[in-house]
Formats: structure tokens, sequence, C-alpha cells
């Protein structure tokens, strides 16, 4: 699947509105994602003004493309939907957030995941701003526009990283799994 290879985080974006049309795709596609047991315990909040998404400038120092951007979502999750012992709705969203950057490629669309979990003090001022309950938690804010710019694709595949049966068994730098070969 092509988006997947070619999908880079986006932080420009130009000023072309997101067709609502398209936000609904990046849900759509969200909610496809795997969860453990089935929970399914996300919650976006779509943010489509910049007087609701700005704010979020002052919780976290790293979102400066929201200034650009035409729309953000929040992916959260409801706690309450928990059936097993531990948390796995940070996996849950983590799995949803990954679908949506993908259909943002898919749409033509730029977007980039900005944690906030496991940052307590920011999902706490996030609770207050966009008045969600104690049992919902925030994984991360996505911004999402039209890509001003466009990156070249590279290959990210390391060798270096593949184990073949134990952990010994490495591939050497530069080869493939097709055509093994190890290192010493
Ligand atoms: C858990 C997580 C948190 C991230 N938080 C931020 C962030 O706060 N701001 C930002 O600009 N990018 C953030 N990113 C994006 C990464 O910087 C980016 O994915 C990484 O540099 C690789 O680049 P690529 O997405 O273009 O492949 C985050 C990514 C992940 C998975």
């Amino acid at each position: 699947m092509k988006e997947i290879f070619e999908r880079t985080s986006v932080r420009q974006y130009t000023q072309q509105p997101v067709e609502r049309g398209k936000i609904e795709a990046l849900l759509r596609a969200a909610m496809c994602a795997p969860s453990s047991g089935n929970e399914r315990p996300w919650h976006f909040i779509v943010l489509e003004r910049p007087e609701d998404f700005l704010p979020i400038m002052e919780i976290s120092p790293h979102v400066e493309m929201l200034k650009q951007a035409k729309c953000a979502i929040l992916v959260c999750a409801d706690t309450t939907q928990k059936k097993y012992r531990f948390d796995f709705w940070p996996q849950d969203c983590s799995a949803a957030t990954e679908n949506l950057l993908i259909e943002a490629k898919h749409q033509g669309l730029g977007a980039v995941w900005c944690g906030i979990y496991p940052d307590e003090e920011k999902i706490a001022a996030l609770r207050e701003l966009y008045r969600f309950p104690d049992y919902v938690e925030v994984l991360a804010v996505v911004p999402v526009g039209y890509p001003a710019y466009e990156r070249p694709v590279k290959d990210r595949f390391k060798a270096e990283r593949v184990h073949i049966g134990s952990w010994e068994r490495v591939l050497r730098p530069g080869s493939s799994y097709t055509a093994p070969e190890f290192a010493d």
C-alpha cells in the first residue's frame, strides 16, 4: 500500500480548507483500527475553527504547525470501556491515529501526530479546555491541512533490525529478508 511508504509528518499547510467529507474519511479510517478485546475506546474531538485549536499551543510547545492548520483532531479514549486488568487504550488509540495519518495521505492531506499522553499535565489542561470528564484520556492531537510541500520518499528498511529465530541471528546491514545474510 503506497500510502504507508509515502506517509511523512506534514507541518506546513496551504490556505486551502479541508472538506468535511475528507475529515469524515479520516475518522472512518481511524475507527477501523484493531483494538484490544474490540473495546474501540476512541473518541475524536474535531476542532474546525482556529479559535478552538490554537489554545493547544499554550499547553504543548511542539504544536507550532497549528498556526497554519485548517483543522485539528484530538484522539481521546473513554477508559470506562476497559475490559482487562491492563490499560490498552494507548495502543488502541495509537492504531487509530496511524490509520488516520495513512488515510490523510490517501486523501492528499498532510497531518502530524503530536503526542499528548503520557504527559498528565497536558491531559489535565486539555480536559479543562475541552470539558471532557476524568475518565477520558488524550493520546494525541493531529493537525491537518493540505500539504505546502512534498518530501521525497525514503526507504527506511534496516536489515539489522530484523532477527530471525532468536536475537543473536540478526541480518547484516544492507541485506534483505528474502536473500538473508547474517551478521557475524
Ligand atoms: C508518540 C508521538 C509523538 C509525537 N509528537 C510530536 C509533536 O509533539 N510534534 C511534532 O511536530 N511531531 C511529533 N511527532 C512526529 C514525529 O516527530 C515524526 O513521526 C518522526 O520525526 C518521524 O517522521 P515522519 O512522521 O515524517 O516519518 C510525534 C510522533 C509520535 C509517534
